[in-house]
């Protein structure tokens, strides 16, 4: 049978916030650009993005947005690069101000400005008193986000491609970017989408661990499309654990609880922030009040039967403030938590929320690859922004609202930069004969049939593994044996067989590619993991205590093949200020 093929100027590969910022930029360029995703956008896991997005508007407080560069700087613990991280909070006001004129529906202060709140991490006068900066829809600001967007891009006649799975890119001889194979879900058919400009958009991959606050479609999946086509992927073993996740499930309760007032207490009712964090207590960054609370469920001051959890308290802000400005977060702990914040407590627990590293971009959002060791260059046609990319604003801890903030900025620069692109290059490039060969032999594994065990056990203890070994502290003996045990999975997810061949709807297949995704998402983290030998933001190595700038204020980079690992400088100059210096961490 003739395989479908379809081109497009652009070729967006995920449909949430970044991906969604982007083709909006290429639509109103009048190029054609197409979103493939492999759900309905709007259900796209920016959805469950919930605080809000961070810009010094100054809407409550006197607000700069160089004190915003500075506290995103120190929150990365010196990782992040500094000329990405002072684009992306210059830019932020801006591109606030445009998603409001494009109809994003803001809460609003009582004198019709947009409505901010406290989050962690972000101080005034650098690092004195703690900043209003991150400006809400409620608890429901990525929602709102979505949906503007998506109304936005189907005005603006960006064709979408609902429900489609990207499985592999398809490149020249050169490894130029010449679009995608992907498979239509509900026929089961590949569909050929040929662009001469190409962005993955496809997120994180929080799904490598068996409880994560990300949704079930984190999988990795422009991490596997990128590691294939031999690029690196940067910083993996930075895994931000997000402090209030509900204990035993997962759902994130948003740090705008805490910014709103809500605190935390143990066993004893004691607010102990206040011993780990006296200054910021309960709104320190998230890397230091995760790690807080995991010592005390250790100490054994964790709530509840086995102790493995902790309280946050929100009754004190009263029926109203929760009413009006934490609706979602009341749902999600009545539903999953069985208790109403508005009387009692909400069990919390540390849980993955989000990958600090991903594939290495410019602040054009282009792909960058070292040849193999050598220089690094633009990947030409390739771009990446969001989640699953790493340009890196966030080093080795994000701080909350910068990841919505990091979608729009870089959103909008990858368009701008394509859309320049696509006029400098109006002629595609041949597709060699061998084009499609990588991405019909992946589909072609998955039709084996025969003996061999089902993936969804595999899945399952990959996610297990990830959790008990590679969690909030790391060692040497747990990553080992994290490694060890992946690499056993390897072998029975390249043994594994689908009991289902059927073409229509089979989620099983999708969930088969979607494994080795994970896999490789997994096997990134924790080889880059076990290498660094020093304790930074999110990265804490009970063995290695401390933060070692002499060795390894470096980006990891990690390659698939032969899972090695190479590193780059960070970008310690800004693109105009003075540059801040690395220094010990207090909040
Ligand atoms: O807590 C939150 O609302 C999460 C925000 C974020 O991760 O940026």
């Amino acid at each position: 049978m003739a395989l479908t093929r379809r081109t497009f100027d652009a070729l967006i590969i995920g449909g949430g916030g970044g991906g969604l910022r982007a083709a909006l930029q290429l639509a109103r360029s009048d190029l054609k650009v197409a979103v493939v995703s492999k759900v309905f956008p709007t259900r796209s896991h920016t959805v469950s993005a919930q605080g809000g997005i961070t810009a010094a508007l100054g809407n409550v407080s006197e607000d700069h947005w160089l004190w915003h560069m500075y506290d995103t700087v120190k929150g990365s613990d010196y990782l992040g690069d500094q000329d990405a991280i002072e684009f992306m909070c210059r830019n932020a006001q801006e591109v606030v101000y445009e998603l409001e004129h494009f109809g994003l529906p803001f809460s609003r202060l009582d004198n019709g400005r947009i409505y901010q709140r406290p989050f962690g991490g972000q101080s005034r006068e650098f690092g004195g008193g703690q900043a209003v900066r991150t400006c809400a829809a409620a608890d429901r600001t990525g929602h709102a986000l979505l949906q503007t967007l998506y109304q936005r891009n189907v005005h603006a006649r960006t064709h979408f491609f609902d429900e489609f799975f990207a499985v592999d890119l398809i490149q020249d001889a050169h490894g130029d970017c010449l679009g995608a194979l992907v498979l239509e879900i509900e026929t089961g058919e590949p569909v050929l989408l040929e662009a001469r400009a190409t962005l993955l958009a496809t997120g994180g991959a929080g799904r490598i661990f068996h409880h994560s606050t990300n949704a079930l479609i984190n999988t990795g999946d422009g991490l596997g499309l990128a590691l294939r086509a031999g690029i690196p992927l940067q910083d993996m073993e930075f895994w931000q654990f997000h402090p209030t996740g509900i204990a035993g499930v997962g759902c994130l309760i948003t740090e705008g609880a805490r910014g709103e007032g809500g605190f935390l207490v143990n066993r004893l009712g004691e607010r102990f922030m206040e011993g780990y964090a006296p200054h910021a207590q309960d709104l320190a960054s998230r890397d230091v009040v995760a790690r807080a609370m995991a010592v005390e469920i250790r100490a054994g001051r964790g709530c509840g039967p086995a102790g493995d959890y902790l309280e946050l308290r929100l009754a004190h802000l009263g029926p109203d403030l929760i009413r009006s400005r934490l609706p979602a977060i009341r749902e999600l702990a009545r539903t999953f938590a069985h208790v109403d914040p508005i009387d009692a407590p909400i069990p919390v627990v540390p849980t993955a929320h989000y990958m600090m590293g991903g594939i290495p971009t410019n602040l054009d959002g282009q792909v960058v690859a070292p040849h193999r060791f050598g220089p690094e260059e633009p990947v030409p046609g390739l771009y990446a922004v969001g989640e699953c990319a790493c340009v890196s604003v966030h080093g080795a801890n994000r701080l909350g609202g910068n990841s919505l903030l990091d979608l729009i900025v870089f959103g909008r620069a990858a368009g701008n930069h394509m859309t320049a692109y696509l006029r400098d290059n109006p002629f595609p490039k041949p597709l060699p004969a061998d084009a499609l060969d990588r991405a019909m032999a992946r589909l072609a594994r998955w039709a084996r049939r025969g003996a061999g065990e089902p993936v969804g056990p595999i899945r399952e203890a990959l996610g297990k593994t990830m959790e008990t070994y590679c969690g909030v502290f790391r060692n040497e003996t747990r990553l080992a044996t994290a490694q060890a045990e992946l690499e056993a999975l390897a072998q029975r997810l390249a043994g594994a067989v689908l009991r289902d061949h059927s073409a229509a709807f089979n989620t099983a297949r999708i969930e088969a590619l979607e494994t080795e995704n994970l896999l490789e998402a997994a096997r990134a983290t924790v080889v880059s993991a076990r290498a660094r030998q020093e304790s930074r933001g999110a990265h804490a190595r009970e063995d290695f205590p401390s933060r070692d700038d002499a060795r390894w204020l470096k980006h990891t980079l990690y390659y698939r093949e032969g899972a090695v690992l190479d590193y780059k400088p960070v970008r310690l100059k800004p693109l105009t200020v003075e540059p801040f210096q690395p220094k010990e961490r207090h909040y």
